[in-house]
């Protein structure tokens, strides 16, 4: 383990000399990123509609069939990690651990859920919130977002009304009248935010048999984040108070990038909502604006898998681009959220990552974005399967933000 750290940062340290001598000859200024448009290279996005074969993809059938597989091995493989077969089968349980239905003054229901999962090499569990309006005919829509936060903070929380999970400004009142249900999965519960040595949480159950660590096409945090949504998704498919069927996944900056990963693996969630999700999110890699490889695996080494850190310095060399991870939610409604400040994730590569999936969505026979051009600040596109928009503003999600992202979710899950 101390030979892989230690060899990790070896890599690490190697690359900050390069990037100075790039500073140096004008390439990168600003923090050693490029933040000027001006200073975008030209570069050459990987045909969405064309397999790796060489052959048009002209019909639904080929993109399902052909190219999205493909799209999905290569960004599993090259990108987030894949998620290895465990020798020993993982059992799932869940538990109902209590039920408050006097929760926001006796109009919500409050759940909190463990979801345990046990092999011969051990046991992890993560505990999911979930929320319904007492008043709403069942089973209700709902929102899971990917929080930052802890779940599982309840005993020693002071405000039982208003517990840390929700003090980001999360509308929540506002969600569950609109008739969504709101379900919460913490980030933390399987990986930790910034694992290194993956001998906690999730990792261990599926090494193999002489295995401590994950291989280089393993899943980094991202992956198991994204897995975690999808094992929330697996409970509820059994909670008759919520639909299923209707679920909205939604997060912000890394948990924007694990909310595309999971949408685009598991086609249950309806429709995605990627706020800022930047570098590995929705931004283009081969733009090469704000955030790019190197200050992503230099400053987090797993949140991707470690084949990622072989396109460091060299994203021109990456059989995929961030717009094929939007298109393998085609035909779900996904939305991209961008804000003018955070230039760090590039909000015009997060735009021109939509607007290149739109693509795929035409083809599916449904409404993407048609103006290469970003829209106004401040005007959002909502009418569209894939929505988008970017307001005045800093990292974060602002109560302008969830109303548009309210209002995308209500026009595509409820009124449609
Ligand atoms: C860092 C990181 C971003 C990420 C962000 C966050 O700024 O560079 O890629 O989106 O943290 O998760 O808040």
């Amino acid at each position: 383990m101390k030979n892989r750290i230690a060899s990790a940062l070896l890599v690490l340290l190697c690359l900050v000399p390069a990037a100075r001598s790039r500073a140096e000859d004008g390439k990168y200024h600003d923090k050693d990123v490029v933040l000027d448009e001006a200073m975008v290279p030209p570069y050459d996005l990987p045909p969405l509609l064309v397999s790796s074969a060489g052959k048009p993809i002209t019909t639904p059938e080929e993109w399902f069939q052909i190219r999205r597989p493909e799209i999905l091995s290569l960004f599993a493989n090259l990108i987030y990690g894949i998620v290895p077969v465990p020798e020993s089968p993982i059992q799932t349980t869940f538990e109902v651990l209590k039920t408050d239905r006097a929760f926001m003054h006796g109009t919500a229901t409050r759940k909190d859920v463990r979801i345990k999962f046990t092999n011969a090499r051990g046991s992890a569990d993560m505990t999911i919130l979930v929320f319904t309006p007492n008043g709403a005919a069942r089973p209700v829509p709902a929102i899971l977002q990917l929080s930052f936060a802890s779940t599982k903070d309840d005993g020693h929380d002071a405000h039982p009304e208003k517990p840390r999970f929700l003090r980001n400004g999360i509308p929540l009142g506002e969600i569950l009248q609109r008739g969504f249900g709101y379900v919460v999965v913490s980030q933390g519960a399987l990986v930790r935010h910034n694992e290194v040595e993956f001998q906690s949480g999730i990792h261990p159950l599926f090494y193999r048999t002489h295995q401590s660590f994950p291989k280089a096409n393993e899943w980094g945090c991202i992956s198991a984040i994204a897995w975690s949504a999808s094992r929330a998704m697996d409970y509820l498919e059994s909670d008759h108070d919520i639909d299923a069927r209707r679920v909205a996944i939604l997060g912000h900056s890394k948990m924007g990038k694990t909310t595309l990963w999971a949408a685009a693996q598991d086609q249950r969630f309806a429709l995605a909502i990627s706020a800022q999700s930047g570098c590995a999110g929705a931004a283009l890699w081969k733009r090469n604006y704000g955030e790019n490889m190197e200050k992503m695996v230099t400053r987090f080494p797993y949140w991707l898998c470690r084949n990622a850190w072989k396109f460091v310095r060299n994203e021109e060399d990456l059989p995929v681009d961030q717009h094929m991870l939007i298109a393998c939610i085609a035909p779900r409604p996904v939305y991209v959220h961008s804000g003018v400040e955070d230039t760090w994730a590039d909000p015009r590569g997060e735009y021109l990552g939509a607007y290149h999936a739109s693509e795929v969505y035409r083809l599916l026979g449904k409404k993407g974005l048609t103006s290469e051009t970003s829209p106004p600040v401040g005007e959002a596109i909502l009418r569209s399967d894939v929505g988008y928009h970017n307001r005045p503003g800093g990292h974060s999600i602002e109560m302008f933000d969830w109303l548009k992202f309210l209002d995308f979710a209500e026009y595509h899950l409820l009124k449609r």
